[in-house]
C-alpha cells in the first residue's frame, strides 16, 4: 500500500439509481415502490424546456410528500451551461425538506463546475439553516469530464458518486454511434487476415472511460456506477453491459425503465457462489497464515494476500446488500 490509505467508498446500497422524468410526476409512486436502492428524479434531458419549471414544483412536492422509504433520494439538476440550474438549486434547497440526500451534476467538465454548485448549495443550507448536508454525485459524460475525472471526483467533501453517462459522452467524444451504452456495431477485432473464418469480435467502446471513473472513485471512496443503456428490450445486452461494469469495479447501474431494475439488482449483488467462494478463499488463507503461510492452494489455484483482499471485495459488497 502506499503511506495514503484508500478511503472507502459511503457504506451504501447503490445497485441500482433508477430515473424518472420530473414533468411525469405519475410515475413517482411507482419509482418509490420499486426495487431500486437510488432515485433520480430528473429535470435536466428528459424534461423538455417549456417544462422545467412545472417539473421543479412536482419534484418539490413529491420529495415532501411521499414516503422514500430507505432509498437514497437525488435529484438531477440542469447543466451549468443553462439558465435553469441556479433556479433548480435554489427552489430545492429552499421548498424541499430535509429528505433528499444528493444533488446529481450532470456534464461537469472540471473541479470549478463542482464548486460552483458547492458554493450555492453552501449558501442556500446556511441561510436556511439546513441541518442535513446534502451530497454531490456527478456525470462523467462529455470529453472534459473524462479529461478531468480525478479533479471532479476530489472537488468537494460533498461528493458521493461518479456516474458514467453514455449517450452525452459519445457525443462530446464525436463517437459514431446513436446508441446509448453496450455493445457498438463498429467496434470491433478480426482475426488476422487469412486466418478463416474471420469471425467478429467485439471489443467494449466504454471500458477506458469506465476504468478512469473507477480509478477515480476507488482513490478518493466515491461510488463509481454505470449510466443507461438504452435499449429496455434488451435484457442480455442490459445484463452483458452491466457484468462488465461490474468486473471492472462499478457498484451499480442506472434504470431508465422499471424493467431495468431487476437486471441490475440481479448483476450488482453478488451471486451466492461468488459469496461461498469468497468465504472458502479467506479460510484457506486463514489456515495458511496459522501455519505460517502467506501463500495457498485453493482450487488448484494460488491464492495470497491479495486474494483476502479481492475477497473482503465480495463479502463485504454482499453483507451491506444483506443489511
Ligand atoms: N419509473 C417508474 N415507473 C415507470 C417508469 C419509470 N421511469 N417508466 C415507466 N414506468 C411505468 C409506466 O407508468 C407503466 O406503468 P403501468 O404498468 O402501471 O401502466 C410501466 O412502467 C410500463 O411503462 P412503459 O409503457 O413501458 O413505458 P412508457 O412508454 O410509459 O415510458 C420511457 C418509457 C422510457 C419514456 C420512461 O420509462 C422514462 O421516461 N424513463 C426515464 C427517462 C429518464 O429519466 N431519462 C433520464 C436519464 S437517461
Ligand atoms: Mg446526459
Amino acid at each position: 500500500m502506499s503511506f495514503t490509505i484508500q478511503p472507502q467508498a459511503p457504506a451504501r446500497p447503490n445497485r441500482c439509481q433508477l430515473f424518472g422524468p420530473g414533468s411525469r410526476p405519475e410515475l413517482f409512486e411507482k419509482m418509490a415502490a420499486s426495487a431500486a436502492d437510488v432515485i433520480n428524479l430528473d429535470l435536466e434531458d428528459s424534461v423538455s424546456p417549456a417544462d422545467k419549471e412545472a417539473a421543479r414544483a412536482n419534484i418539490i412536492l413529491a420529495i415532501n410528500e411521499i414516503d422514500w422509504g430507505r432509498k437514497t433520494l437525488s435529484v438531477r439538476i440542469n447543466g451549468l451551461d443553462t439558465g435553469f440550474w441556479h433556479r433548480d438549486v435554489v427552489d430545492l434547497l429552499e421548498q424541499a425538506g430535509d429528505r433528499i440526500d444528493q444533488i446529481m451534476i450532470p456534464k461537469a467538465g472540471n473541479a470549478r463546475d463542482i464548486y460552483a454548485v458547492d458554493a450555492l448549495v453552501t449558501a442556500v443550507e446556511t441561510a436556511k439553516g439546513r441541518g442535513k448536508r446534502i451530497g454531490f454525485e456527478a456525470i462523467i459524460e462529455t470529453a472534459a469530464g473524462f479529461a478531468h475525472v480525478e479533479e471532479i471526483a476530489s472537488a468537494s467533501p460533498r461528493m458521493v458518486a461518479l456516474s458514467l453517462g453514455a449517450a452525452d459522452f459519445a457525443a462530446s467524444m464525436g463517437m459514431q454511434t446513436t446508441g446509448i451504452g453496450g455493445t457498438q456495431a463498429g467496434y470491433y477485432m478480426l482475426p488476422p487476415a487469412g486466418e478463416e473464418p474471420r469471425a467478429v469480435l467485439y471489443a467494449d467502446p466504454w471500458h477506458g472511460v469506465t476504468a478512469a471513473i473507477v480509478a477515480a472513485c476507488r482513490t478518493h471512496g466515491l461510488l463509481p456506477v454505470d449510466g443507461p443503456f438504452g435499449d429496455f428490450s434488451d435484457d442480455e445486452g442490459f445484463r452483458a453491459q452491466a457484468r462488465r461494469s461490474a468486473t471492472m469495479g462499478m457498484v451499480g447501474k442506472w434504470a431508465i425503465h422499471p424493467k431495468q431494475v431487476a437486471l441490475a439488482n440481479e448483476v450488482f449483488t453478488p451471486s451466492q457462489a461468488a459469496v461461498k467462494e469468497a468465504r472458502e478463499i479467506l479460510a484457506a488463507m486463514a489456515k495458511a497464515e496459522a501455519e505460517g503461510q502467506g501463500a495457498a492452494v485453493y482450487k488448484g489455484r494460488l491464492v495470497d494476500l491479495a486474494s483476502i483482499r479481492q475477497a473482503q471485495v465480495v463479502v463485504r459488497q454482499a453483507e451491506l446488500i444483506a443489511s
